[in-house]
């Protein structure tokens, strides 16, 4: 479990402590506030397999392998982990841009305290690999550059994957997710400015997800993706689209 001290409260502002775990954690704003975002835990496993192996969750994603077995969750959980304690280190050591979001893992705490509350989904808002564009050394050089960068630059192309268990999709809670931990997290502590998203075509849940949050469509990019044979094959195409702090600020 990725834990903070008391010592770290300050630095580590707008995350609190849960006393009973020592984990950094955010609350959602009414009327999502049972709704927690915590860093990922080893004790996820076995929620992570449940979903990953649902087609109302897999058929959207191309990242994660199908059939998703336990091994693949204790190594995505772990990495996750250490991206976690990597950032609070960076922080602790008074850097002023971290590279992760900490607190990606999303629990319902209608029922339940913060220790015990279940992972519900997962969101990630972490470096863009230009898989969008068709032209593959186009894509693999923007790749490099945007890698290329040092942490905090505001020229970083970021982009979000996302996820939530069937039972709590459509109540806004993405929605919510996403909105709070730009706000709260990426901006002030990864100096973000510019985020990319791309849904499979057809997936108008995640791009109205992202529409409600001031994300701007560009245009779709078709066939762009070749689906694994367990996915079904054949090629994909994205909606795609893009979020820049200074239209936002703009617009405000
Ligand atoms: C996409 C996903 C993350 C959305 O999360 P969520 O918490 O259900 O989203 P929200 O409830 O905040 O918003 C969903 C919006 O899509 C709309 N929507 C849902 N299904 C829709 C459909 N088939 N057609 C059009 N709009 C749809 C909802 O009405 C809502 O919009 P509204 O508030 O304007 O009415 C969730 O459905 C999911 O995990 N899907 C499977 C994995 C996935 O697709 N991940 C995204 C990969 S890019």
């Amino acid at each position: 479990m990725v834990r903070v001290t008391d010592e770290d409260l300050a630095l580590i502002h707008p995350l609190k402590r849960d006393p009973e775990t020592g984990e950094p954690y955010l609350q959602l704003a009414p009327p999502y506030a049972h709704i927690v975002l915590t860093p990922q835990r080893l004790s996820d496993v076995p929620a992570v397999v449940e979903n990953l192996n649902d087609p109302r969750i897999h058929k959207n994603l191309i990242g994660p392998p199908l059939p998703y077995f336990h091994g693949d969750a204790v190594d995505w959980l772990t990495s996750g982990r250490t991206d976690s304690e990597y950032a609070l280190a960076r922080i602790r050591a008074g850097k002023p841009f971290v590279e992760a979001v900490v607190t990606r893992a999303i629990r319902d705490i209608s029922n339940s305290s913060i220790a015990e509350a279940k992972l519900i989904g997962d969101c990630c808002i972490d470096r863009h690999g230009f898989d969008d564009i068709l032209d593959a050394d186009l894509s693999e050089r923007l790749d490099k550059e945007n890698a290329a960068k040092a942490t905090g630059d505001p020229t970083i192309t970021w982009s979000v994957g996302d996820w939530i268990d069937p039972a709590h999709q459509g109540q806004g809670i993405m929605t919510a997710v996403i909105a709070t931990l730009i706000r709260e997290w990426c901006i002030p502590k990864m100096n973000t400015r510019i985020i990319f998203a791309s849904a499979f075509m057809g997936n108008r849940a995640s791009v109205r997800v992202f529409e409600k949050n001031g994300f701007r469509n560009l245009p779709d990019a078709p066939d762009v993706l070749q689906l694994p044979d367990a996915k079904g094959g054949g090629r994909m195409g994205l909606h795609r689209l893009e979020w820049r702090l200074e239209e936002q600020a703009r617009e405000e």
